[in-house]
Parts: structure tokens; C-alpha cells; sequence
């Protein structure tokens, strides 16, 4: 990034973050990369670029709030870009730098293999990738993730500049088994937990195997895969990182001093997928029973596996000429 200002010293730099919800993340991720570029060019002797910052995500999102919460700083050249990243969202060979942070994982769709045809419920019982699934669940994840993430590379090669650069990170996995226990554990004890509540007729064994999650943890080579195979990026690094499965104090611990991770967690995963879930098996108590038997699992899980961690893929590529 900074050898991309440090090459092109554009007066103007254009940046995007690309599903940047609604919440105190939003701006941080662009403003880290003003105060970066902004401490360079006081290096370089040069007066500050404009900054042009366009924060995209779903239509749905609540970009009121954002904007809102915007320190007075930003107020004059941020602008919100409602939309899908799988398509074009941006005028040709109009931005400098591209980030996104924790949102490619999503997929634009439930994998077509799952649910279409003679394929009727294939992923029984589960919502993602398990060992228990067929191996037609894990390719149909995989061509998904192909299809998906190479229209998202399509559209920003149109729109980044030749030495533009895009910086990614999504949930992942290190494992080059989709069905690894590092990506898949948690969707695992979820299906768990409904599967409970099946076998106490709270709900529908059919409404479960209906349900797969738009979702897929990639390798890096899978990712690195699909890079080199739509060719309009060189990949300058690529990694993965292991985060902490804590929470927003880092301390877990609840008033008696037992260690409540595994219900911390859960309130997380809540927060990501409940509007999904009660849209599915519907809202109020039949979701705080889920999360509460969801935790439970948790709580047993994170006792066995301690050391049990998020894996993030990171990659940073440069627009080739
Ligand atoms: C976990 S949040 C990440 C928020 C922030 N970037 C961060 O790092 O904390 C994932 C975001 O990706 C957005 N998202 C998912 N699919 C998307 C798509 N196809 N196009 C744009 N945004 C998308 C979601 O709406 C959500 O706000």
C-alpha cells in the first residue's frame, strides 16, 4: 500500500471498503490507511492527497448509522455505495486501493448443488460443510466460492488501476480439507443444537435440512487458486492469522469465576445469524433456546479444545499492467 503511494503519489487516492457494515468497524479500517499514507507523505516531503472513501455493502445495510457516527474529520469525502461486491460497483479504472475485512466469506448464494433438483436436502442435518456431509456438499461449496470470488476479482480488475492495489481478509481455514474441524466446528454444534431441538418436536426435521449456509472458509491456496486462474492480480502476500475465539472484554469470565467462552461466543454468533435463523425457524423464544443450547455446546467444546482459534486468510494483490 505504501509502495502504491509511494509509486504513483496520486493527488487524489481513491479507496473502497468493500462489506463494511454498520458497526465501529466501519471507518476504521480507512482510517488506518489515511494516518498510514498521511505519516509517508510527510516522509516523502509531499502535502496530503485528497482522500476519496467509498464504503460499500448491501443495500440493506444501515449506512444511516454510519454516516452518523462519522467523526467530523471524515464527513466531507466519504460516500456510500450500496450494493452487491460480486458485481460492478465502481466506474472504470477509478480507485487506487480496495480493502474488505472479514466479508468474503459470504457467498452470493446458497451453493445451486444443495438445493436444486434430485439434490433436494443433500446436507442433511447440517447448515455448512461436515464430515458427515457427501463429498457433492463440499464440491458445491468449493465451485460456488470459485464462481463467486472470480466475478468479485473480474469487477475490481475493471476497476482498479494498473499498480492499484486490494487488500483481503476473510474467514478461512490453514486445513486443505474443507470439512476440517478449524472452519466447520461451529456450524457443526449449531446443527447440533437444532437437531435437539428437533428430537423434542420444537421444530422441523425438514426446516434444518433445508438450510445450508451462504458461506465458505477457503485456503490460501484455494484462494490463490482462483487468483491466478482470472489472472488480473499478482499476489504480493498472502497468510494466515489465528485469532483469538474471545470476546468484546477479554475477560470470559463470569461473576463466580467460571469461564463462559463458549456463551460469549454464541452471543457473537447470534449477532451474524439470527436474522437468518429466525427467518428460518422463526424469532423470540425458539431463538434464545437455540443460543443458549448453541452456548452450551460451545462452553463444551472450547473446555476440550483450549487452544481452539479463528483462522483469517489474509492477501494483498497489485493490479497487473
Ligand atoms: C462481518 S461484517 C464485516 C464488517 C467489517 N468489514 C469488519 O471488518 O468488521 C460482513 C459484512 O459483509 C457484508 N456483505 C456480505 N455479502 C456482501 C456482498 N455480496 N456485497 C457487499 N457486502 C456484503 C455484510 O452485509 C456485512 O455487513
Amino acid at each position: 500500500m505504501l509502495n502504491l503511494y509511494s509509486t504513483i503519489l496520486p493527488e487524489r487516492l481513491n479507496m473502497a471498503d468493500l462489506g463494511c457494515s454498520s458497526g465501529p468497524n466501519a471507518v476504521r479500517q480507512i482510517h488506518e490507511i489515511m494516518d498510514f499514507i498521511d505519516e509517508k507523505r510527510r516522509q516523502l516531503g509531499r502535502t496530503s492527497p485528497e482522500f476519496h472513501c467509498f464504503l460499500n455493502d448491501l443495500p440493506g445495510n444501515d449506512f444511516n448509522t454510519v454516516f452518523k457516527g462519522l467523526p467530523v474529520f471524515y464527513e466531507k469525502f466519504i460516500a456510500g455505495v450500496p450494493g452487491s461486491f460480486y458485481g460492478r460497483l465502481f466506474p472504470r479504472s477509478s480507485l487506487h486501493l480496495v480493502v474488505s475485512s472479514t466479508s468474503l466469506h459470504w457467498l452470493s448464494q446458497v451453493p445451486v448443488g444443495l438445493h436444486s433438483g434430485t439434490n433436494a436436502h443433500l446436507n442433511k442435518g447440517r447448515l455448512y460443510i461436515s464430515k458427515t456431509s457427501p463429498p457433492g456438499v463440499l464440491r458445491s461449496y468449493l465451485e460456488q466460492f470459485q464462481l463467486d470470488f472470480s466475478a468479485f476479482l473480474m469487477s475490481r480488475s475493471q476497476e482498479i488501476i494498473i499498480g492499484g492495489c486490494m487488500v483481503l481478509t476473510l474467514i478461512g481455514r490453514k486445513s486443505a480439507d474443507s470439512s476440517s474441524d478449524e472452519c466447520c466446528f461451529q456450524w457443526d454444534l449449531l446443527a447440533n443444537a437444532l437437531m435437539d431441538m428437533v428430537h423434542e418436536d420444537l421444530i422441523e426435521e425438514e426446516k434444518v435440512d433445508s438450510l445450508n449456509i451462504p458461506l465458505y472458509c477457503p485456503s490460501p491456496e484455494e484462494l490463490m487458486h482462483v487468483i491466478e486462474m482470472e489472472g488480473s492480480f499478482a499476489i504480493d502476500h498472502l497468510e494466515t492469522i489465528e485469532v483469538e475465539y474471545n470476546t468484546s472484554d477479554d475477560n470470559d469470565d463470569d461473576n463466580d469465576g467460571n469461564d463462559m467462552r463458549g456463551h460469549q461466543v454464541a452471543k457473537t454468533f447470534r449477532v451474524v445469524t439470527e436474522p437468518m435463523l429466525s427467518e428460518h425457524f422463526g424469532s423470540g423464544e425458539i431463538m434464545d433456546d437455540l443460543f443458549y443450547r448453541y452456548g452450551e455446546y460451545l462452553q463444551e467444546y472450547f473446555t476440550r479444545n483450549k487452544g481452539a482459534k479463528l483462522i483469517s486468510v489474509l492477501v494483498s494483490m497489485v493490479r497487473k499492467g
